[in-house]
């Protein structure tokens, strides 16, 4: 018969399983988004062809915004019983859970995902509803006025340099967010033994620094004036 502390860290166990899984898909999408907003820096007509072929196939839009709604809900709900267990363990919880030691990573990770998630919801109304900090402009695309002129939009969006700067600052808590995320997983999967600790902690740092110079390259090169 299972006692309750070894059912406590059973649960535990699943809700990190449940963490670097959806942690995955959402690592998953970041990057395709990622090389998607790159073609950003190959001209307008190359991302807004981009743009307007994600919007023709429907199927898959939709199959991807689904995973994404279902894997973010179900990474939160993780994420925050995981958060209350660790605090309930420091405030002297069951034997098992003190054992654990927090790192100052694994402290700061509601509090990035709490930046990330708020980011999230600017974003959406920024660029998929166009709903804020646009000033009510509306972006249709020449050859297609069904279609929206992402480029232009974009170019738009990151000349308000606050709306950079806020865009900048969230992508760089992004970063941290998904360094030690990534770092986690490959502890939840087992791989962060003594041999590949070190390799896979500077994959997760390098992981952070990708996302990060990548997306933030969109709004730098708007405001210095290269792109326009
Ligand atoms: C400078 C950085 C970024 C730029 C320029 C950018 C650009 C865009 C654009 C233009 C759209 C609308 C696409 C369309 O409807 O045609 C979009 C949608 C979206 N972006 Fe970003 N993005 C950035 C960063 C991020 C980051 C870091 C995340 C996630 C953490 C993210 C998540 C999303 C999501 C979830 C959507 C909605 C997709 C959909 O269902 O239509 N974006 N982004």
């Amino acid at each position: 018969m299972s006692t309750p502390s070894c059912n406590s860290a059973l649960s535990s166990i699943g809700k990190k399983a449940v963490m670097a899984l959806t942690g995955l898909v959402l690592v998953g999408f970041i990057l395709g988004h990622l090389s998607g907003n790159l073609l950003f820096f190959k001209g307008p007509e190359v991302l807004n062809a981009y743009a307007q072929w994600l919007h023709e196939n429907a199927a898959l839009i939709w199959t991807a915004r689904i995973t994404l709604i279902v894997s973010v809900i179900a990474h939160i709900v993780a994420g925050i019983s995981l958060t209350l267990e660790n605090r309930a363990a420091r405030a002297g919880g069951p034997a098992v859970e003190q054992t654990r030691r927090a790192s100052w990573g694994s402290l700061t990770m509601p509090y990035t995902g709490l930046v990330v998630l708020g980011f999230i919801v600017f974003h959406l109304l920024h660029y998929t509803f166009q709903s804020v900090a646009l000033g009510g402009q509306t972006f249709p695309l020449a050859s297609n006025p069904a279609f929206t002129d992402v480029h232009a939009m974009l170019v738009a969006g990151f000349s308000h340099s606050g709306v950079s700067a806020f865009y900048i600052i969230s992508l760089a808590l992004l970063s941290l967010h998904l360094s030690h995320g990534v770092s986690s997983t490959f502890q939840t999967l087992g791989l962060r033994n003594e041999r590949w600790r070190g390799r896979l902690d500077v994959l997760a740092v390098a992981f952070g620094w990708i996302v990060f110079l990548g997306f933030s390259a969109i709004p730098v090169s708007v405001l210095a004036g290269c792109i326009k």
